[in-house]
């Protein structure tokens, strides 16, 4: 465990292993950052000549280590390349990138420029995130890699109250998205949709009971699942051995506002996507274990709100199915009757989100939230058309609005797409069932699933997430995202919901 403190001290004096300065590029040379003014002074005019022979550029994430024998107290000196004029989503990529500069450092100082709050908030997430690694399942990890034990985040503004308040609150969100990240990491075999609906369970436990409580958390099994007409989920579960679950969960703090925002967020928790009977190519099913990264971000999130204490109503569904091949798997042509009624066609068995999400958006409108937010690594198509680092954003303007500008501030990437009107004849096309689940045409398939899931909306604001892009990084780590589960949407959740209170 790292502990942070917040102390507006020198860096050259500050008796830590690793003091980390930033260092900004610029039309005549590199220069360090604000914060360091007092290392920079320390190495004087032997400096300047020290980053070139270093061929220090300054870009964003670029990492130096240099032994400082005495030029300041620290016996390592870390630079971190900021880019020119870097922002706030910079600074945080910039300190995840230097976290893993120094692994065994036992304790740090970062002397990033930190003038507030928000500065210290990335800073803090930064650090945290790009130090994150996933070794439940390797050897030696006995090693010291868990980070320093202690982290000073030098800024002016240490004794401002709302800059301890953003350290101890980047400190909650960044332990969510670590979580959400290791739950994404966990082999497909070993969170099936029961062992999921587990942990969900062990991690909400200690907010789910005694004089705390603040969470009521239901998980309804395969027999419950029938019983309440959830077709989607129980056919996409029913090719599989390990049976499906809906797991529910209600954040309502104690003496909450009778006028309190309510907020319902929906996850997709495929554990695994074979894309059943409709089979995935083998190159696009490996990473197939991280299709439930929209349910481990929505519990996540509204883990991170209920530490907070954060004065909002969240009511969380996640539908929990394993889509695999077997004698039992529903067939292209089968159609089932979602949550609340409405029959659908499957077309492809590997469209097999919006049929659990369908029936997890109608549960969710039963509890008249004021806004609805679903979060689904949904389509390949949203990867196509933003790439993988940027998640779409659709449906109603006002909602989509809200996500887009918590977006902002969280530092995750995240680009409005349109429903057109076509989608609605696309949707309906099915001659046996209300819905088709699927028509074969291959444009505009992420925007065709945001339609589908408009239907179980019940005209309630709404924003759909598609993160297929961004929730999981194939390549190495870059900045605070380090490879395999992100953890992305989490901070935007949460952020969102103190926009929601503060509105
Ligand atoms: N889980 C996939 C989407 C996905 C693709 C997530 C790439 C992460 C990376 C989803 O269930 C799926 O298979 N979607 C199909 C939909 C199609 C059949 C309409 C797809 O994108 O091809
Ligand atoms: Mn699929
Ligand atoms: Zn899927």
């Amino acid at each position: 465990m790292t502990s942070f403190i917040l102390r507006s001290a020198s860096p050259a004096k500050t008796k830590v292993d690793a003091v980390v300065v930033g260092v900004l590029a610029g039309e005549d040379g590199v220069s360090l950052a604000d914060g360091a003014q007092d290392v920079a002074s320390a190495y004087g005019r032997k400096l300047r000549p020290l980053l070139a022979s270093l061929s220090i550029k300054g870009s964003l994430g670029e990492t130096t280590r240099i032994p400082t024998a005495g030029a300041i107290n620290a016996p390592v000196l870390v630079l971190v390349g900021l880019g020119r004029t870097p922002s706030t989503a910079d600074l945080r990529r910039a300190a995840g990138a230097a976290a893993r500069a120094v692994p065994n450092a036992a304790t740090v100082a970062l002397a990033l420029p930190t003038p507030g709050a928000a500065e210290v908030r990335a800073v803090t997430e930064g650090w945290l995130l790009g130090g994150y690694r996933f070794t439940a399942y390797q050897r030696d990890t006995a090693t010291p890699t868990d980070g320093p034990g202690e982290v000073v985040v030098l800024t002016p503004a240490a004794r401002k109250q709302e800059v301890v308040d953003a350290l101890a609150r980047a400190q909650v969100v960044a332990q969510s998205v670590a979580d959400c990240r290791t739950w994404v990491n966990t082999p497909p075999g070993d969170l099936t949709p029961p062992l999921f609906a587990e942990a969900v369970q062990a991690a909400t436990a200690p907010l789910a009971k005694g004089r705390g409580k603040v969470l009521t958390v239901t998980v309804h099994d395969e027999v419950a699942l029938a019983e309440m007409g959830c077709g989607g989920i129980l056919g996409v579960g029913q090719g599989s051995d390990a049976p499906p679950r809906l797991v529910e969960i209600t954040y309502a703090p104690k003496g909450l506002a009778k006028d309190a925002p309510h907020l319902a967020l929906v996850g997709k928790g495929i554990t695994f996507d074979s894309g059943g009977l409709t089979i995935k190519p083998a190159t696009s099913m490996h990473e197939m274990k991280s299709d439930m990264a929209g349910a481990a971000a929505v519990v996540q999130a509204t883990l991170a709100i209920a530490r907070l204490g954060l004065p909002l109503k969240v009511s969380t569904f996640v539908p929990m199915a394993e889509n695999m091949v077997s004698g039992n798997a529903t067939r292209p042509g089968d159609v089932l009757r979602l949550y609340g009624g409405t029959t659908v066609e499957i077309l492809n068995t590997d469209a097999e989100g919006r049929l659990v999400l369908g029936d997890a958006l109608g549960r969710a409108v039963e509890v008249s939230p004021d806004l609805v937010v679903d979060v689904a690594t949904l389509t390949g198509h949203m990867v196509l058309a933003l790439g993988t680092q940027v998640a779409g954003v659709l449906g109603t303007e006002e909602t989509v609005d809200q996500v887009l500008a918590a977006a902002e501030t969280a530092g995750e990437a995240m680009w409005p797409m349109p429903i057109p009107e076509e989608m609605k004849q696309r949707i309906t096309s099915s001659k046996v069932a209300d819905l088709a689940q699927h028509d074969w045409v291959r444009w505009g398939g992420g925007l065709f699933a945001a339609a589908f899931l408009r239907e179980f909306t019940g005209g309630l604001p709404w924003a759909h997430l598609d993160i297929a892009g961004p929730a999981f990084a194939s390549g190495g780590p870059s900045g605070h995202v380090t490879s395999g589960g992100t953890g992305f949407a989490v901070a935007t959740l949460v952020d969102l919901a103190d926009a929601l209170v503060a509105s």
